[in-house]
């Protein structure tokens, strides 16, 4: 297996990255059945353990990167097809770390894993671009506004001469008003394809607050109705909505058998 590298990435912050990369990461491992890694690449606002009730860890990628740990070491093994590589929360584990010895650490991982999550820094600062170095594809994570859609046709710009391969735009916190742009006008601006439009979804609160992947709480929410499309399309597979009447018709069907 020659995992893929695919990287989250936005311009602006907090525009949601850090949670589409666990949902979708959990969804490609525990609905799809592959082998996935997310990364915290955001190594000086690292969110990505924190998300996911991993509060403290020994061996960090911050350690791989300066050379003094396995990866081995670091992973996590969150749920079944599911691992995860977190960074320190601690500013003074940032001495000595460079995110250019990366491309080894991803090296190393390809063989064990169906695809690596990046969960990237925002902006095109270079820890952000570091990463996106290494990458095979990326996601470009905005909200609907100019700003945060600008953004993204400067981190579009930043990687045009590379063999990167952009999927898309995921549009995050999706009220669709008419105060947002439209999908239309955000393919024409970027030149791009939008390939999710997750909506705004108020259940994502109890998700953070029990660091918890909203789609191992509610798969039927719907936020992560749209990212199992998105996780789906990212496979080439083809998502079929569950129904609950479907549900039934199992549970019935296994009584009379
Ligand atoms: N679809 C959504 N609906 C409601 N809230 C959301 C949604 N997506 C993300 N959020 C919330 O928005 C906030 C920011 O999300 P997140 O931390 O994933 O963004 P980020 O892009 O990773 O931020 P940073 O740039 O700091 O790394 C979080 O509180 C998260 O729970
Ligand atoms: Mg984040």
């Amino acid at each position: 297996m020659i995992g893929r590298v695919i990287n989250i990435s936005s311009g602006k912050g907090g525009v949601g990255k850090t949670t589409i990369a666990i949902n979708v990461g959990w969804i490609l491992a525990e609905v799809f059945n592959k082998e996935v890694t997310i990364i915290d690449c955001n190594i000086t606002t690292s969110h990505l353990g924190l998300y996911l009730g991993i509060f403290y860890s020994p061996v960090t990628l911050n350690r791989i990167l300066r050379g003094e740990a396995s990866i081995e070491e670091a992973i996590h093994f969150y749920s079944k097809n599911l691992k995860i590589i977190p960074a320190s929360n601690s500013i003074s584990d940032l001495i000595g770390v460079d995110i250019i010895s990366l491309g080894d650490v991803l090296n190393k991982m390809r063989e064990k894993n169906d695809i690596i999550i990046l969960d990237s820094a925002p902006g095109l600062g270079r820890e952000a671009l570091g990463s996106l170095k290494f990458s095979d594809e990326v996601i470009f994570v905005t909200q609907p506004y100019l700003a945060s859609v600008m953004d993204i046709v400067r981190a579009y710009e930043a990687i045009k001469d590379t063999n990167i391969k952009p999927l898309g735009i995921v549009l995050n916190m999706v009220f669709n008003d008419r105060f947002e742009m439209d999908k239309r006008e955000i393919e024409q601006l970027t030149e791009l394809p939008v390939i999710a439009k997750i909506p705004f979804d108020k259940n994502m609160r109890k998700s953070s607050y029990l660091s918890i992947p909203l789609a191992s709480l509610n798969r039927s929410s719907k936020s992560i109705k749209e990212m199992l499309k998105l996780s789906a399309f990212l496979i080439g597979e083809k998502y079929k909505e569950e129904r609950l009447f479907d549900k039934l018709i199992e549970k019935i069907k296994k009584i009379f058998k």
